[in-house]
């Protein structure tokens, strides 16, 4: 089953062809960091405008990739939410489009379910029970999955996001943007253990996060110690507060799998490039004899191929979605069980 994959919620146009859930056929990302970069953050409406400019060359070069035509497609997968909505409307319509003009299945995808499906391209998996930790630029989320497609957020983020709270202290730092590779970078050569900063929440004894706090904890320390005429070591800060964070992270990911009994935990998001957390998680998950997943570094960032193999897992059980479905900006990944 070929499915084309479209992901235009945020500040990457990406496309796809994946075969089977599996195999990548084309992959394309075109990335708009230089034309947010000078405002230190993603603006909307230009998000918007280069997503239309970009994604119909992408989309012909990514079926020429591939080795196909529109007409051997099986299914149209296209991120319907979360996201920036003038962002999402952009590939839900070529997605329609597609569709119609084919005579394809359309089917809607959560970009979060994306996120948990980019694990399985390329390796396949376990089955069933996960516990996933998602952690992109606008969503930190600990979440229990007990078969395929349901989903029982177990605790998210009270503040900032992981990856905005990477961008905001590199922001600070005057490292550029986005911030979570450039201070996994520095990071490198710098002392984790230098400057301890708060880990909150780690034993609050829920699912939650929270690092306003922890933000707030850095520019104090800094501006404390150059009040004090000493400049700091900006690898030993972004060591030591990458560290604060991933140490949560990690915790509450492997203590979640643990009481929830499930053998396998599922990495999602864009913070799973960040290579403190790679590093840290296996060793945790291992002790307790839990398997941690994640996706290659290209498959972590949005990319359309996780569209297309998060739709491929749906399309393969009979689900459609209708061709008047709407974009959704706040799309959640499942409403709270109680
Ligand atoms: O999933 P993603 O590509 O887009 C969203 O859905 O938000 O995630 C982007 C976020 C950005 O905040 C970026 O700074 C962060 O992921 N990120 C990282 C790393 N690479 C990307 N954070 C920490 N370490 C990294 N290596
Ligand atoms: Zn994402």
């Amino acid at each position: 089953m070929i499915v084309l994959g479209i992901e235009t919620s945020c500040d990457e146009t990406a496309v796809a062809v994946v075969e089977d859930g599996r195999g990548v056929r084309s992959n394309l990302v075109s990335s708009q960091i230089d034309v947010h970069r000078r405002f230190g953050g993603v603006v909307p409406e230009l998000a918007s405008r280069a997503h239309v400019e970009a994604l119909n060359p992408m989309l012909d070069q990514a079926l020429a990739e591939a080795g196909v035509t529109a007409r051997d497609l099986d299914g149209v997968a296209v991120t319907v939410g979360p996201g920036l909505v003038g962002a999402l409307l952009v590939g839900v319509a070529a997605a329609k489009a597609v569709s119609l003009a084919t005579d394809t299945p359309l089917i809607g995808v959560n970009h979060l379910e994306g996120h948990i499906y980019a694990n399985f391209i390329e390796q396949g998996g376990p089955e069933p029970p996960y516990v996933c930790l998602l952690v992109s630029g606008g969503h930190t989320m600990l979440v229990h999955m007990p078969e395929e497609h349901r989903y029982e957020v177990l605790g998210g983020t009270l503040d900032d996001a992981a990856g905005e709270a990477f961008d905001k202290i590199a922001r600070f730092m005057d490292l550029g943007f986005p911030g979570g590779p450039l201070i996994d970078e520095l990071a490198r050569k710098g002392d984790p253990d230098a400057i301890r900063f708060p880990r909150a929440m780690l034993d609050s004894g829920d699912y939650d996060f929270s690092l306003s706090g922890l933000k707030t904890a850095v520019i104090r320390y800094v501006r404390t110690e150059r009040a004090a005429g000493r400049e700091p070591k900006p690898e030993d800060l972004a060591a030591s507060f990458q560290e604060a964070v991933v140490d949560v992270e990690v915790a509450k990911t492997v203590r979640a799998a643990k009481e929830k009994g499930v053998g396998t935990i599922l990495l999602g998001g864009g913070v799973v490039a960040n290579s403190r957390l790679r590093e840290l998680i296996e060793p945790a998950a291992k002790a307790e004899d839990i398997e941690v997943m994640f996706p290659s570094l290209e498959l972590c960032t949005d990319n359309g191929a996780m569209i297309a193999a998060a739709g491929w897992s749906r399309l393969v059980r009979g689900e459609r979605t209708p061709l008047d479905v709407r974009a959704d900006p706040g799309l959640p990944l499942a409403q709270a069980m109680a």
